[in-house]
């Protein structure tokens, strides 16, 4: 797919619905008992598979002709063995916390996914699920395909985040919940929430405090175990992380004014916001308000001139993926952006760092990649843009959109080896941009 230079955006656009909140609400809707209804719900490939794992394992999930989802759970522990391998497809998310509900049944399964999945370190959940007496069987360095058999008498969990992880996080409550007792996380840096929200609206128990550890402060979350949930209705905020795509483009557009309805605000999620308003970026928040126990809101985007700055290393989890975007913003920013913190973009979809900056670079940008950084030195303006080779976006969602976005703000046309991987996330990527006017072609 190519974006060819555009000129400006403008439009009302409503945006599919987060991808983190909608794993989360099949599966707890399939651990819940009663029906759970689920408005909003992202209709891209990663949730979909994690609709059919939950169907594999005995949840009744149809969606009606109005697009909602209903959701019949089996209660916690309720689950049966699916009679086949479960495929994840592209979803870190989705095949992580499926592996924490796993290890607390009594039962075997098997996971796989495709070859950008297949290649990310599994280890980071196993480990800590190995606790409560599941055992699984991986490939080397803890890769999927991997067999999980369930604990038949799983014990409560009680763990400190060695990297600032929301997948890590929820693999470990949710497999807390089929254990007596207090399932205890602690985390050094605050991650996305979403888990812990929605688990206290199914009826769980939940408590955070702060509390002191070596060399800090951090917080742990307390899960009490063996709660009953109760089928709720779920209303999907749009996903912030999707919003980023219109929103940098409009951004770099001048001319352009976007509005972007019903976003995610979530603090856990918010920080491309508050990057892009520290480097002058004319974005209005209108009508907070608080859907389904997320925040939200209204954004109002007006391009513009940016600058170029440092992004602090504490903001990476609250923007983790939203790095390959902004480097697209500070292409064309004034002056140098640094980037810090970004170790975990190594294991993303793709190494979304060395992707970012071979992309960058083939768009005629100058960038300095560091083990965990990136600088960009922005070109004040249209960047170069008019690639001789396709940018390869290795199966990677992100960095498929992120370059369109540059190729739309270039001076020349921006190719991309392969549109597809963007249904995962975001599959009216295409039809949503040209609306606002975006040139993309499939060439
Ligand atoms: C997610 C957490 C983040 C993020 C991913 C979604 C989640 O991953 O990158 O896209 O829904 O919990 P990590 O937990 O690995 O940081």
């Amino acid at each position: 797919m190519t974006a060819q230079p555009t000129e400006a955006l403008s439009g009302t656009v409503k945006l599919p619905g987060d991808k983190s909140i909608s794993h989360r609400a099949l599966m707890l809707g399939g651990l819940a008992v009663g029906e759970t209804t689920i408005d909003g719900l992202l209709e891209g490939e990663d949730v979909l598979c994690t609709a059919a794992a939950m169907r594999a394992l005995g949840a009744e999930i149809t969606r009606d002709d109005v697009g909602r989802w209903h959701v019949w759970g089996r209660g916690i522990g309720g689950l049966v063995e699916p009679d086949n391998v479960i495929d994840m497809g592209n979803s870190g998310t989705g095949a992580r916390l499926l592996l924490g509900i796993l290890a607390s049944h009594p039962l075997t399964a098997v996971l796989t996914g495709d070859a950008s999945l297949r290649g990310r370190p599994m280890a980071r959940v196993t480990d800590p699920l190995s606790a409560c007496g599941a055992e699984f069987i991986a490939r080397e360095g803890g890769r999927l395909p991997l067999t999980v058999v369930g604990s038949r008498q799983p014990l409560p969990l009680d763990y400190e985040l060695p990297v600032p992880s929301a997948q890590v996080k929820s693999a470990v409550l949710l497999a807390g919940l089929n254990a007596p007792g207090d399932t205890r996380v602690v985390e050094r840096e605050a991650t996305r929430d979403h888990s812990e929200r929605m688990l206290a609206y199914f009826g769980a128990t939940l408590r955070r405090n702060e509390i002191a550890v070596e060399g800090g402060r951090a917080e742990e979350i307390i899960l009490s175990g063996q709660p009953e949930l109760t089928g709720r209705p779920v209303q999907v905020p749009a996903d912030p992380s999707s919003a980023a795509f219109p929103l940098v483009a409009a951004l770099l557009l001048p001319g352009s004014e976007v509005r972007l309805i019903g976003v995610g605000m979530n603090p856990q999620r918010s920080g491309l916001l508050t990057t892009l308003q520290e480097m002058g970026g004319d974005i209005e928040i209108t009508a907070a308000r608080e859907e389904g126990g997320e925040p939200v809101a209204d954004l109002l985007v007006r391009g513009g001139p940016l600058q170029g700055v440092e992004v602090p290393a504490e903001r990476a989890p609250s923007m983790i993926d939203e790095y390959p975007v902004l480097a697209m913003a500070a292409a064309a920013a004034e002056g140098r952006t640094v980037m810090n913190g970004l170790g975990e973009l190594r294991v993303k979809e793709s190494d979304r760092l060395a992707a970012v900056a071979r992309g960058l670079s083939l768009c005629g940008l100058k960038v300095e990649e560091g083990p965990d950084s990136l600088a960009v030195e922005g070109v004040k303006g249209r960047p170069p843009g008019g690639n001789n080779q396709p940018v390869e976006t290795e199966l990677d969602h992100r960095i498929a959109m992120s370059f369109l976005v540059l190729g739309m703000a270039s001076e020349r046309s921006v190719q991309i080896d392969d549109a597809t991987p963007i249904a995962t996330s975001f599959p009216d990527f295409t039809r949503l941009m040209q609306d606002l006017g975006a040139e993309l072609s499939d060439a």
